[in-house]
């Protein structure tokens, strides 16, 4: 483990949580007082503040990177030269340039290269997903995905040089890579408009973002990132399609609501208050899809497959970014730049329009008060609009 921090005592809680058969054998903190402290609370053989010694140590079959974004590259360096697989959390870089070269990096020397974006493991994410796959919702048409919080709670996120931007690059990662899976991972995302300002904090990243992304197939991606949401951590998700409509709350109310005089301590990520009604979530690590993910990755480097988010998402997901830091300083749909794109070349494919029979488009249908049914058709050769009641 690289980093004793925020996000590697998520991912360490998740893997040596229950009965879980991987375990990490020793972390690297540039602090060794910090890694000693880490490694007591979760019962590692071995501690370091050499990060070379860290990857090498013989027992280490996989590195985890919790480093801030700054650092991510010059440790998948320090994974490439050591041939040891690696785990990367998000953003992987802070630019597609930098992703690139880490995609790079983990292909030539032939390493795994996994990419930890967490929010696309949740259970809840995951069976959106399967639904979509399986027809349940159409065509999808339109994504959203927002997460907004209070604001980060380390220094180098504020530092825009250090994160590579502000809730863009923090939480538009997550939310753009939710909207690529709910389309499809194999289709081209093409162009970007952002909106974004500094409304809040001291800062020159933006704290308040708001961005579309439009695919080749015609279906758009919403994502939605702040720092300045006053109430906890906001995570909702949203995907309309031709034959059903999903609406997911990821987070904040869960169907899990508590009152507290405020005698307890910490209640969930970002929560703002230890008392009053609160919404505490059941098994957080869960929720977020930590467990999900490092099964994934595990097992996709047994068995010598891919996991679901690998490197060259993370790369996508950075050159999706790219153009909305882009568009929110021209102003104008900026292209996203993909130099290696892997997937499908095309477009829309089949019938877009539904048919009602050999002479009519059906544009909608509806049962009226009356119980009369109500249709409007279109004539496919006159292109004429009617409408025709049954009873
Ligand atoms: N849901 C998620 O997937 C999620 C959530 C939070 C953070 N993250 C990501 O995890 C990474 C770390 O974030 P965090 O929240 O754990 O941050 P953090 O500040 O809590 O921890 C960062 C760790 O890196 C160490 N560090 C900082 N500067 C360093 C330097 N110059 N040299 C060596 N070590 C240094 C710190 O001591 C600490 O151990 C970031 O890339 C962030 O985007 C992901």
């Amino acid at each position: 483990m690289l980093g004793s921090g925020f996000i590697a005592r998520f991912y360490a809680s998740s893997l040596h949580a229950q009965r879980r058969k991987d375990s990490i054998c020793t972390v690297y903190s540039r602090n060794i007082r910090n890694a000693k402290r880490f490694a007591d609370d979760y019962h590692l053989p071995h501690f370091t503040d050499d990060m070379e010694l860290a990857i090498s140590h013989p027992d280490v079959e996989v590195v985890l990177i919790s480093l801030p974004n700054h650092l991510h590259e010059m440790a998948v360096e320090a994974c490439a030269r050591a041939k040891k697989h690696v785990l990367c959390t998000k953003p992987l870089g802070r630019t597609a340039a930098e992703a690139k070269k880490m995609l790079q990096m983990v292909e030539d020397s032939g390493i795994f290269g996994g990419y930890l974006e967490d929010l696309c493991y949740t259970p809840k994410f995951l069976k959106s997903v399967e639904s979509i796959q399986s027809g349940a919702i159409g065509r999808v048409l339109w994504t959203k995905s927002r997460e907004a919080h209070p604001g980060p709670h380390s220094d180098w996120f504020w530092d825009k040089e250090k994160s590579g931007g502000g809730a863009i690059i923090d939480l538009g990662c997550h939310c753009v890579e939710i909207g690529r899976g709910f389309i499809g991972k194999n289709i081209r995302p093409v162009e970007v408009m952002c909106w974004s300002a500094t409304q809040v904090h001291p800062i020159e990243a933006e704290d308040h973002a708001i961005g579309l992304v439009k695919y080749a197939n015609g279906a758009i991606s919403q994502f939605e990132v702040s720092w300045n949401f006053r109430g906890g951590m906001d995570l909702r998700d949203e995907v309309m399609g031709t034959e059903g409509t999903i609406w997911i709350n990821g987070f904040l109310r869960t169907g899990f609501e508590m009152f507290s005089t405020g005698k307890g301590g910490y209640v969930a990520e970002k929560a703002e208050s230890n008392s009053g009604w609160l919404f505490p979530v059941g098994d957080e690590a869960h929720e977020l899809g930590y467990p999900n993910m490092f099964t994934d990755m595990f097992e996709a480097i047994e068995t010598g497959r891919k996991p679901l988010e690998s490197f060259y998402d993370g790369y996508i997901v950075n050159a999706i970014l790219d153009a909305a830091f882009l568009s929110a300083s021209t102003k104008n749909w900026e292209p996203v730049v993909i130099d290696d794109w892997r997937g499908d070349e095309i477009a829309e494919s089949g019938e877009k329009f539904t048919s009602y029979n050999e002479q009519y488009y059906l544009i909608k249908e509806e049962i009226l008060p009356n119980g009369d049914i109500s249709l409007i058709l279109k004539d496919k050769k006159t292109g004429e609009i009617v409408k025709q009641n049954r009873k």
